[in-house]
């Protein structure tokens, strides 16, 4: 049953576009260049950054990479920060999260320069997004999912969107991308989070269905309503005793379950992930244009 939205080659279209405009910045002797900070040793974050620098260089991108042990300090990385903002070789910051306890998350991603925010997480961007002004940046995840639902052929407008999960990175800015006034737009946006009531009846009532929430296979198919478009965000971790490390990763949707009732249906993985990438490459790309303009 071929209802799949391939993220893998909608993100290589993407990225095609994208080595376009490097190619042009690369006639005026520009090479986008995005910074990567990296805190501690989480094994997640070591694995999305090497996949980002690997993505970077394939586009033709420049990317330095900031390792800092767990023990630093905020003020340590904060100054790391200013003297990124201040370096005019470098167009693009991204401290990955999650940071080690003691340093607060929000303080660092508004210290970034908002011209430099290619994460769409600094305030003046979030405010951006929330107006409708097309010049700031958008979140990489919620943005790659538009992208998905534009390149699908998802009709948009007038529809019922239903969000499972509130949280800045992705269910927040999603909804506001999908609410505009404006071309590819124009949804009917509910936001269902842990204190929502029936939400299966919410889920039943969506055209297009996001699971953002983190529960692992959370979307079973009598919460589908047949046709649906079904947009899997998840990244869960559950035990796998069949695996060789004893774990593997799951969507927030029971894919064996929902697939033959939803219209089309993102696989996981092979869905959203790619796309979160193409689209930090996009934003990258975006930055250096409009800073060397
Ligand atoms: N950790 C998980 N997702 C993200 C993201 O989109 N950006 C950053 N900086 N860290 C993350």
């Amino acid at each position: 049953m071929d209802n799949l939205i391939d993220g893998r080659a909608i993100a290589a279209e993407l990225n095609g576009e994208t080595r376009q405009r490097v190619a042009a910045l690369a006639s005026r002797g520009i090479q986008p260049h995005i910074a990567f900070v990296r805190v501690g040793e989480d094994p997640a974050s070591k694995v999305y950054v090497g996949m980002k620098e690997r993505t970077s260089a394939e586009l033709g991108l420049k990317s330095t990479t900031h390792v800092l042990p767990d023990t630093t300090s905020q003020a340590d990385l904060l100054a790391l920060v200013e003297r990124l903002n201040a370096d005019r070789t470098v167009h693009g910051i991204l401290v990955q999260a999650p940071l080690p306890r003691g340093i607060d998350a929000p303080t660092i991603f508004s210290a970034v320069d908002p011209r430099k925010d290619v994460d769409g997480f600094h305030p003046v961007n979030v405010g951006k997004l929330m107006l409708g002004d097309a010049g700031g940046f958008v979140p990489c995840t919620p943005g790659g999912v538009h992208e998905l639902l534009i390149r699908s052929g998802t009709t948009i407008a007038g529809a019922e969107v239903v969000i499972l999960g509130r949280g800045n990175i992705v269910g927040k800015p999603m909804a506001a991308i999908l609410v505009q006034k404006a071309k590819h737009a124009d949804a009917t946006v509910t936001i269902c989070h842990s204190r929502s009531a029936d939400i299966a009846g919410h889920c039943r009532r969506a055209d297009i269905l996001i699971a953002a929430l983190g529960v692992a296979r959370f979307v079973k198919a009598d919460m589908v309503k047949p046709g649906a478009v079904v947009i899997d965000v998840g990244v869960n971790r559950i035990a796998d005793p069949t695996a060789k490390n004893g774990s593997r990763l799951v969507g927030d949707v029971d894919f064996a379950g929902v697939q033959p009732v939803a219209g089309k249906i993102t696989p996981n993985p092979g869905g959203v992930g790619p796309m979160t990438i193409a689209m930090l490459m996009r934003n990258t790309v975006q930055a250096a244009e409009s800073l060397t303009c």
